[in-house]
């Protein structure tokens, strides 16, 4: 299985990204959100809740999902301690579901492009499109593509809370160009006293997508009013070296 996001994978994760870092996607996302109609927020992939959890503490109408349970342990934990009452459920892009239609989706942190295979992409683009409400608007980041081809083979550690060690190796095994996708083996170690406690492989795979392509999927889908925006200034087209780019559309009135 790929993308698993297995118990080694999310406290890395939550080490690396705890709640409330940011890369500038924080303060974008809560500008954006201000600008909107009033109305519950969706943010699938909500992963530990680096995003989510200071939207709640904002008095953002916010609920999401994850299709990692050990990503959503991190996420409800880091709620209860700030007694924030959260709607987390464990669903998947594909197959998400909700009675109620939203006001905005969000997607930060690349995570749509976890999704990597173009025809189930627009079908996921596609059930955004269905839970939002009559002007409801998406916003998704996506790396740029440059990002995809940097050096391979990286190590990186980090410290536990109590001072063990958790290694990561990164391996790009794969890169296929025409279906736009890399396959990267993640190898994580646990580490306690000098003794290997235990490890786990993932299977993380990805795709790039063009600008305009992202753009004409999103249409495909049926949104309008699609901006591109570079490195979280909203309304600035991308430039050459931007690593980010974000896209907003929306779900027109009487669509
Ligand atoms: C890069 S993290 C993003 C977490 C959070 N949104 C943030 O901005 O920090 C990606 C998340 O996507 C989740 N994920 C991976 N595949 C998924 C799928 N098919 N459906 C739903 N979530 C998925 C992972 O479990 C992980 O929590």
């Amino acid at each position: 299985m790929q993308n698993r996001y297995g118990k080694l994978a999310s406290w890395v994760y939550n080490l690396d990204k705890p709640i409330g870092r940011s890369f500038g996607d924080q303060e974008y996302y809560r500008q954006r959100l201000e600008h909107g109609d009033d109305g519950p927020i969706l943010e699938p992939a909500v992963g530990n809740g680096r995003i989510f959890v200071p939207l709640l503490e904002a008095g953002f109408r916010i609920e999401g999902f994850d299709a990692s349970d050990e990503m959503l342990d991190y996420c409800r934990n880091e709620c209860r301690n700030r007694s924030l009452a959260a709607s987390l459920t464990r669903q998947t892009f594909e197959e998400f579901s909700y009675e109620k239609r939203f006001a905005a989706i969000i997607v930060p942190a690349g995570s749509f492009q976890l999704v990597t295979d173009v025809v189930s992409a627009g079908a996921v683009l596609k059930r955004f499109y269905d839970h939002l409400s009559p002007n409801g608007r998406v916003i998704i980041d996506l790396d740029a593509i440059g990002g995809f081809f940097g050096p391979s083979g990286s190590i990186r550690s980090w410290v536990a809370e109590d001072g063990d060690l958790l290694t990561l190796t990164d391996h790009r095994v794969e890169t296929n160009y025409i279906a736009q996708t890399t396959l990267s083996h993640l190898r994580y170690e646990h580490w306690h006293g000098g003794n290997l406690v235990t490890t786990e492989l993932d299977l993380f795979k990805l795709r790039w997508w063009g600008v305009n392509e992202f753009s004409l999927a999103l249409r495909a889908a049926g949104f309008t009013d699609v901006v591109v925006s570079g490195n979280y200034r909203y309304g600035k087209a991308p430039q050459k070296d931007d690593e980010i780019i974000s896209f907003e559309a929306r779900r027109p009135a009487n669509g």
